[in-house]
């Protein structure tokens, strides 16, 4: 066994954080726990994870869910393609394998949204198939362990890093290396201030020898921030908001928000220039940081009466609906929406 496998194996038998998806060789568990955590933070994801296989405790249960449940429960976490990736994936997996997980790397990596890293956690923690898991954090630490230039946002970063671990990986414990190199990333080896001096790897590790810890990993591509305007208009009717389920190949899909004004929307520019003009609306201005988008967003909150709204001449098109009490809870929001419409409903006193 390589000096490496066996310290950091012996650090990790220890002590280490009592994590929900650790006592578990379920690979649905497993793979729940993996693509919440490539969002989260293992604090926020833990709630996440027990309410969801609280909801959905089987990959029937998931199969058979509406995708609008599916959301809601992923409300907040962002990207939500991944949960629709995990309902279509839960449903292959109950027709063409009767609901048994495959148990091979090679057969997982072919499942929609399972790619190298959550395929070899699965494979892993549930399996004990030896291959390794790379996640930022364990590119993290094999790049200061030996001092690897490779941008670790390249796409080569994976493999070279994937192989690189070979050298390293318990055959016997394939498992419990992974988890290791996690949770040396996650608490010793974290990206400043690494605490070198309580690290079990200290006395091998090229970037602590030399002092060079604050050099790696390289992370000389920046992903490109793109900003994104977005304009809503926000009708409400006392407690009643106007939603609209997205349904386009674009952020939020199959979420509910407002109606978004376009620049060439002429009708509705007009009518908002004259709720502007007689100062009868709210405007709120929001930042949201997604990925790769900064979004820049102004709700135009415009309150109405039945009559008035029956005169506007988009009523009841373009699938908008008023949703108030149990339903507008219940339907899936993007979080800025789902925090906007709180913190709006039942303080309605605005003065004319
Ligand atoms: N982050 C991603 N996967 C993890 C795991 N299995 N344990 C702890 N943190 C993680
Ligand atoms: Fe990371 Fe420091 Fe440990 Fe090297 S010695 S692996 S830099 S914590």
């Amino acid at each position: 066994m390589h000096l490496i496998t066996n310290k950091i194996l012996r650090w990790y038998n220890q002590g280490h954080r009592d994590l929900p998806w650790r006592n578990t060789n379920n690979p649905y568990k497993i793979w729940v726990s993996e693509i919440i955590l490539q969002q989260t933070r293992v604090a926020q994801g833990t709630s996440y994870y027990e309410r969801f296989i609280n909801e959905f405790p089987d990959i029937f249960s998931l199969a058979q869910s509406s995708e609008e449940k599916v959301l809601k429960s992923w409300e907040g976490l962002g990207y939500y393609s991944r949960a629709r990736n995990m309902i279509f994936t839960s449903k292959e997996i109950v027709t063409k394998f009767n609901g048994i997980f495959p148990n091979k790397y090679k057969e997982l990596i072919k499942l929609k949204g399972i790619g190298s890293y959550t395929a070899a956690a699965i494979a892993s923690f549930a399996f004990k198939e030896c291959v390794p898991a790379i996640d930022g954090n364990v590119k993290r630490v094999l790049s200061r362990l030996e001092e690897v230039n490779i941008d670790i946002k390249s796409a080569q970063s994976q493999k070279y890093f994937q192989n690189l671990s070979y050298k390293f990986i318990s055959n016997q414990s394939p498992d419990l290396y992974n988890q290791a190199m996690m949770e040396l990333g996650a608490l010793i080896c974290i990206p400043k201030r690494p605490k070198c001096e309580t690290c079990p790897l200290n006395e091998e590790c090229l970037a602590n020898l030399n002092q060079t810890t604050n050099q790696f990993p390289n992370k000389s591509l920046k992903i490109e921030v793109k900003e994104r305007i977005i304009n809503y208009i926000s009708f409400r009717i006392d407690d009643e908001w106007l939603l609209k389920k997205r349904e386009l190949k674009d952020i939020w899909n199959g979420l509910y928000d407002f109606y978004e004004l376009k620049e060439n929307d002429i009708e509705l520019n007009l009518i908002l220039a004259n709720y502007i003009k007689k100062n009868e609306l709210k405007i709120t201005e929001l930042e949201h940081i997604l990925t790769h988008r900064r979004l820049k967003v102004k709700i135009f909150e415009i309150a109405l009466n039945k009559d008035t709204y029956e005169k506007l001449f988009f009523a009841g098109k373009e699938n908008l609906k008023f949703y108030s009490g149990d339903l507008l809870a219940k339907i899936p929001k993007p979080i800025l929406i789902a925090k906007y419409i709180q913190t709006n409903t039942n303080c309605y006193g605005r003065s004319k």
